[in-house]
């Protein structure tokens, strides 16, 4: 079907003719799905295209992907397991697995159409080379949310099948991480034979994935997050081979490296990334949110010096709650009446901790946003961010950070976690408040200073 960008609606008359306002619109581009214009390709791989896009029709941001052409032809047979495997993640209901729209054909081609995550993959966080880690905690939670959408995707039957840092989006503005690309998911069950083109990315690939013949089950995720989780706490994935084939040979013989061999302090981890990467699918938490509630019990062994949570319940609040941390009284002082100045008019309270480990035993709830430093003795920023985040409302929370040298390595921790910009000290007081302003406008805390103010006389 046609679309009528005066009238914004369809043409649905055959000649192309746009029955609102009776212009030709026989000669424009026909819409994937009737409703998905195509913007920039977001990516190409092995296994198809993805661009964004704009569903025309309900205003709304979206991301297509069509498979690449086959090395077979679409045979009748192909196409129903698409459709099956489309309409098995269709059923999938998690925060951390893009939702799917639609599925079909256009000009030949199976396509998906899926939410669009706005946002950096993991994959562009870990790089450039050399591969550097993520902070611990932020590493964790990311795993165990990732984790939680793979059981949503198992309970629906489905494996992933190519779980890596590719294909986890981290989106901007709340940090939450949603896995993307079931360009070969598989009904969980299913043997990896030879009609199968390729059968996921060699660093991350399970031993039953590398030979053919073996059952893919949810375990074989649970494997590939193991790996995953593995690169994002090191830096570097468990095997290095210089080719594919050598690659998957360490997979099924080799033993795994424990985390601690790369970092000491990541002891405590060695036991739940040793499970993970079993060989034998059958040794690994078997089910994918086993691993998350593992790898939850650890959480609080990198809760480094903080003290015992005190249990004094802040009560529920009642307008908006800001959160300052800095050690740094004149950035306190600076931020306070920042914040005061970007929402005057708006009912908010500005709480100051010191530091990460004061605003963490002080605060049960994460506030509606939060501005800190990166360097602060005891907890760090990102620490402080990954933890609030795991507090109630924290996912909501928005967050801006400030430091000294807001270098590339910085900046990416700190997007790691989903704040909106991150600050070079000396702050000016203009700039904060601008910075502000642009957050509180986003959220709708604000209204646009350009809207007329209804005061006094000459209404109506
Ligand atoms: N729904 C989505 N929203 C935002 N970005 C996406 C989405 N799906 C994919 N991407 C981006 O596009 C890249 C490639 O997409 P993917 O589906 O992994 O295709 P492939 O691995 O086959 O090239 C991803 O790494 C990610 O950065
Ligand atoms: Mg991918």
């Amino acid at each position: 079907m046609k679309w009528c960008d005066a009238c914004e609606f369809f043409v649905s008359r055959e000649d192309g003719v746009c029955e609102l306002c009776g212009q030709d619109r026989s000669g424009t581009e026909p819409l994937v799905d009737s409703r998905y214009r195509l913007g920039p390709q977001l990516g190409a791989g092995g296994m198809g295209a993805v661009y964004s896009a704009l569903d025309v029709t309900l205003n709304r941001r979206a991301a297509v992907k069509f498979q690449h052409a086959q090395s077979t032809p679409l045979t009748a047979f192909k196409l129903q397991q698409f459709r099956r495997e489309a309409s098995a993640i269709a059923a999938v209901r998690s925060p951390h697995v893009a939702d799917l729209y639609s599925f079909g054909l256009h000009d030949g081609r199976p396509f998906f159409a899926m939410e669009f995550v706005n946002g950096a993959s993991l994959a562009s966080l870990l790089s450039p080379e050399p591969k550097r880690p993520l902070p611990t905690l932020r590493a964790l939670t990311l795993a165990r949310d990732i984790a939680v959408g793979l059981s949503a995707v198992h309970a629906t039957g489905i494996v992933h099948c190519d779980v890596k840092p590719s294909n986890i989006v981290i989106e901007e503005g709340t940090g939450r991480p949603v896995l993307v690309d079931f360009g070969i998911a598989t009904l969980s069950g299913s043997f990896h034979g030879d009609d199968v083109d390729i059968a996921g990315t060699p660093g991350y690939m399970a031993p039953e994935q590398a030979v053919p013949e073996h059952v893919i089950v949810p375990a074989t995720d649970v494997y590939a997050l193991g790996c995953t989780m593995f690169e994002a706490l090191t830096g570097r994935l468990p095997f290095q081979a210089p080719n594919v084939l050598r690659m998957m040979m360490a997979h099924v013989n080799d033993e795994p490296p424990k985390p601690s061999s790369v970092e000491p302090a990541l002891a405590p981890l060695d036991a739940i990334v040793r499970r993970a990467l079993e060989k034998s699918p059958s040794e690994r938490y078997t089910t994918a949110l086993a691993f998350a509630h593992a790898i939850e019990s650890v959480i609080p062994a990198f809760e480094r010096n903080r003290a015992a949570s005190s249990d004094h319940t802040s009560t529920a609040p009642v307008g908006l709650r800001a959160l300052i941390i800095d050690d740094d009284p004149m950035l306190v002082r600076l931020a306070t009446r920042a914040v005061e100045t970007a929402f005057r008019g708006v009912d908010i309270l500005v709480d100051v901790a010191n530091s990460g480990d004061e605003a963490l035993e002080r605060w049960q709830f994460a506030p509606d946003l939060v501005v800190l430093d990166l360097h602060m003795p005891g907890l760090d920023g990102t620490d402080t961010l990954a933890l609030l985040r795991e507090r109630k409302r924290g996912a909501q929370m928005r967050a801006l950070a400030w430091t000294a040298r807001p270098v590339p390595e910085a900046v990416r921790k700190f997007q790691a976690l989903g704040v909106e910009q991150v600050l070079q000290k000396p702050l000016t007081f203009q700039k904060l408040v601008a910075e502000l302003r642009a957050i509180g406008l986003k959220k709708g805390w604000v209204l646009p200073a350009e809207l007329p103010t209804i005061s006094g006389g000459n209404r109506g």
